[in-house]
């Protein structure tokens, strides 16, 4: 039990000063050694990090443990911000997601999806609490980034489900959320990824039940665009899409407020379902291992 937790920990890139570190590592001391071993694949920096922390825990008598510091010595703190990792998020008792991501970008490339959002993680753990339907329903994703949303719901429902991944970043979609679908180990068959630029690309299929977006309220620029296709989803002739559901990090009130009448102003109707609830903050602070950087909220909007 320590031991899984201290590995998810582990894959989850816990600050090392929050790892569930005792002298009972010493029982499965060559575990971890391979468990890190692997983790210097991706970052070499972190394991480097937790070799320390060990060091420093004198009572912690690992004998291999200063030979495989000593290989990662001269490993440096990664410099910018777009060194590459695979992290894995446990979203629920039933899944756990790893992602390839670029943790520490904000924006590169003219996109902002080469990490998770807190958004995307809250929005999965609120459907995680939810009965949700797995009777073929078809979800699409707005400005998927990572994917993790679209590919958490296709394993929370065990592939009974047909998912579209778009983002308006055609290298995303071929690039990183290629990369997450085989490590989730997913049929790329199975799921569509579609680039889909809002109100640009009006390509929009019509067997969408429920459209679905984490963080993409982030720029008034773009809410006239971003309504605009929402509101084709909803009323577009001989589409079944009825509702869409929306996670929204709270930046700003004005941003948020104005995103709201972008929505009502298309002729659609918007509707608060989850207000920064804290058993879902917990739990994505837990997988976080840190405090949100602002309130959470999703909407349901529906024609
Ligand atoms: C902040 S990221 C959120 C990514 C992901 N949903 C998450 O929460 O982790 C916003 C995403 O929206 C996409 N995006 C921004 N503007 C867009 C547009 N006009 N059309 C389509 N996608 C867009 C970006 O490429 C990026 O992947």
């Amino acid at each position: 039990m320590v031991k899984e937790e201290l590995f998810g920990q582990l894959r989850g890139r816990c600050p090392v000063g929050q790892l569930s570190l005792d002298e009972d590592v010493y029982e499965y001391g060559d575990e971890l050694r391979v468990e890190l071993l692997k983790i210097k694949e991706y970052n070499a920096y972190y394991m480097k990090s937790v070799l320390k922390s060990i060091i420093d825990k004198e009572y912690i008598d690992l004998e291999w443990i200063y030979e495989e510091y000593m290989k990662v010595l001269n490993v440096g703190v990664p410099s910018g911000g777009d060194y590459e990792d695979i992290i894995e998020y446990r979203l629920s008792d039933a899944v756990t997601m790893k992602m390839w991501e670029r943790p520490k970008l904000i924006s590169s490339l003219s996109t902002t999806g080469f990490r998770t959002w807190e958004a995307a993680l809250y929005l999965c753990v609120y459907f995680d609490g939810m009965k949700l339907s797995a009777n073929g329903n078809t979800y699409l994703e707005l400005g998927a980034g990572t994917g993790l949303v679209s590919m958490y719901l296709y394993k929370l429902l065990e592939g009974r489900c047909k998912v579209y991944i778009t983002d308006g970043d055609s290298n995303l979609l071929d690039g990183s959320l290629l990369k997450n679908l085989q490590l989730n180990e997913i049929d790329e068959r199975q799921v569509v990824r579609q680039r889909l630029i809002w109100n640009e690309d009006k390509n929009i299929p019509l067997d969408v039940d429920t459209l679905i977006g984490a963080d993409i309220t982030y720029d008034s620029a773009y809410f006239v665009e971003l309504s605009q296709c929402i509101y084709d989803f909803l009323t577009v002739g001989g589409s079944r899409c009825k509702e869409m559901i929306i996670s929204c990090t709270v930046r700003s009130e004005d941003t948020i407020a104005s995103f709201e009448r972008s929505i009502v102003d298309v002729g659609l109707k918007i509707e608060l379902i989850s207000d920064n609830d804290l058993k879902i903050v917990e739990r994505v602070e837990r997988m976080l291992y840190k405090k949100l950087i602002a309130p959470i909220r999703i909407y349901r909007i529906v024609a």
